[in-house]
């Protein structure tokens, strides 16, 4: 035998042993839910900081801009992604953040102490709820519990939910705002437990003030949910267990969620171990589920991952200050490690009732504008298909998948401590049913092999033909740019009749949809 016959023999071995070892089954269940999906895990964020508000979803001066300021591509942009809710002013921003300067004819210039900008309060409280009707997302607003005081808090509930009479809501009709906006999501402030947090305080500490807080705002206006700031310092030394624990047994009774707060990077360039971080979101959401059923609160407790994304490139230096702060590129790495966090949130529709993007324009955000053109980067297509397509109920999915570990110790985000993920699955696998109407999400990890697959429908069949999208691009590092879109939701072909089971062989690096009537 030659060098060359006897190469390609061992080629063709270990190709055909790949490709054995890469099988995968699906099998889904419809009798076996998890629980119902709530549509706010599609929600967003909107911050002032850097070109999120200005220049961003506000911007007079642009040829873009409808009669009130509003860009109507970032209106369009947003629509399409099905936006739920969208929380606001802040973030860190929040911290020293007074409504009342946002609001009326006479705007009070400040210094932006979190971002290091000047705030006009240009665009405020008004403006904002204008931009979410107009898109027809849920306004969530986060009050000040850093520089403010609970009685800012309750003054801005009061302005915004109460119909007439006291002087904060006659303000707001005085301002030509005659009903209420009726805002019914509100955050107990923002990542209380962070050093850089203007305000912070101490769990206990937090504990006394959000409570006085809680009972203000609901006796202005008792129909509101309210959001406790859990764990966002995962950093040495800081003790996000501790700080959970506290928050839950000292609000029970009066909070409805727990914030989480989550952002990770590839820092290290592993492909694979970046791929595996939202099995860690996972971890965290079981430890506060754990928690949450300690408590045994007469008033259900959920958790609310809101503020989740990839932000690791604009961290340091003039990339997190000023009018150009945080302003991260994505590319379809991006993408899966984004689809990851979605599976997440949909495995656990139990307990996660609120999930959202940080953030929605410029700033690590699936929307991209400079002067008057816009693109979406690669992050932008996973949530879009789940957000109009994934609802309903969660379905329990069997998944046998090849797997494979991280490297022993790897950190996950800026300044966490390292950690270790075993048998990651290459396939990771959501299904939701509504109605007769079963949609099946498959991401997968694996960069370089097609993984085959026999999909398994144990409750009754696919009634007609299914429909397919992908999300993909050429590689791993292919990103959008203006006028140039490599990654994106593409159509595919679809499965004629494939009944109650069929084999598909999932593309490297990619994100699998599929949508069917099933009877
Ligand atoms: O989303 C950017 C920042 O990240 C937010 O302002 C803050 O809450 C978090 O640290």
């Amino acid at each position: 035998m030659n060098k060359l016959v006897f190469i390609t023999c061992l080629l063709s071995l270990f190709l055909s042993q790949e490709t054995k070892a890469q099988e995968a089954r699906i099998k889904i269940d419809t009798d076996r839910r998890i629980g119902r999906i709530d549509q706010n895990i599609y929600g967003n964020f909107v911050e002032h900081l850097g070109r999120c508000v200005y220049g961003g979803i506000y911007d007079p001066a642009s040829s873009k801009a409808d009669q009130d300021g509003l860009r109507t591509d970032v209106l369009d942009a947003v629509r399409d992604l099905n936006v739920s809710l969208t929380r606001y002013p802040g973030g860190n921003f929040v911290s020293n953040y007074h409504w009342l300067d946002g609001v009326g004819p006479e705007r009070v210039p400040r210094m932006e102490l979190a971002w290091a900008r000047l705030e006009s309060n240009e665009f405020g409280t008004d403006e904002f709820v204008e931009f979410a009707r107009k898109v027809g997302t849920e306004p969530y607003f986060a009050v000040n519990l850093g520089t403010g005081s609970i009685v800012e808090a309750q003054s801005w509930v009061e302005y915004c939910n109460v119909k007439e009479g006291p002087y904060y809501a006659e303000l707001r009709r005085k301002y030509g705002h005659e009903e209420p906006h009726n805002i019914k999501y509100w955050g107990l402030g923002n990542e209380m437990d962070g050093d850089w947090q203007m305000g912070q305080l101490s769990a206990e500490d937090y504990v006394k003030k959000a409570r006085e807080a809680a009972k203000l705002m609901r006796s202005t206006s008792p129909e509101i949910k309210l959001i406790a700031s859990g764990s966002s310092n995962y950093a040495a030394g800081a003790d996000p267990y501790h700080w959970n624990a506290t928050i839950l047994a000292g609000l029970k009774g009066y909070i409805d969620y727990i914030a989480l707060h989550m952002y990770v990077g590839n820092y290290r360039d592993n492909y694979y171990d970046f791929l595996a971080t939202p099995l860690e979101m996972d971890q965290r959401t079981q430890v506060v589920r754990g928690m949450i059923l300690r408590e045994k609160s007469h008033r259900p407790v959920y958790i609310a991952w809101d503020e989740y994304n990839v932000w690791y490139r604009a961290r340091s230096g003039d990339d997190v200050v000023g009018n150009r702060a945080l302003e991260e590129k994505y590319n379809l790495e991006d993408a899966l490690v984004i689809t990851g966090f979605l599976n997440c949130f949909v495995r656990n529709a139990d307990i996660v009732k609120m999930a959202n993007m940080a953030q929605l324009v410029n700033v690590i955000a699936p929307i991209f504008t400079e002067g008057d053109e816009l693109f979406l980067q690669t992050i932008y297509y996973p949530l879009q298909m789940y957000a109009n397509n994934v609802k309903g109920e969660s379905l329990d999915v069997f998944v046998d998948s090849p797997t494979y570990n991280t490297t022993p110790r790897f950190s996950l985000g800026d300044n966490e401590a390292s950690t270790h993920l075993t048998d990651v699955p290459y396939l990771d696998v959501t299904a939701a049913l509504d109605g007769d109407q079963l949609v099946i999400c498959v991401l997968n990890r694996h960069k370089d092999n097609a993984i085959s697959t026999e999909i398994i429908c144990q409750q009754g069949a696919f009634t007609g033909s299914v429909e397919v999208y992908e999300v993909n691009g050429p590689d791993i590092k292919s990103e959008n740019d203006f006028g140039k879109t490599n990654v994106q939701t593409v159509k595919k072909d679809d499965l004629k009749k494939p009944g109650a089971s069929f084999e598909y062989s999932f593309p490297a690096h990619s994100v699998t949809m599929f949508k069917g009537k099933i009877k």
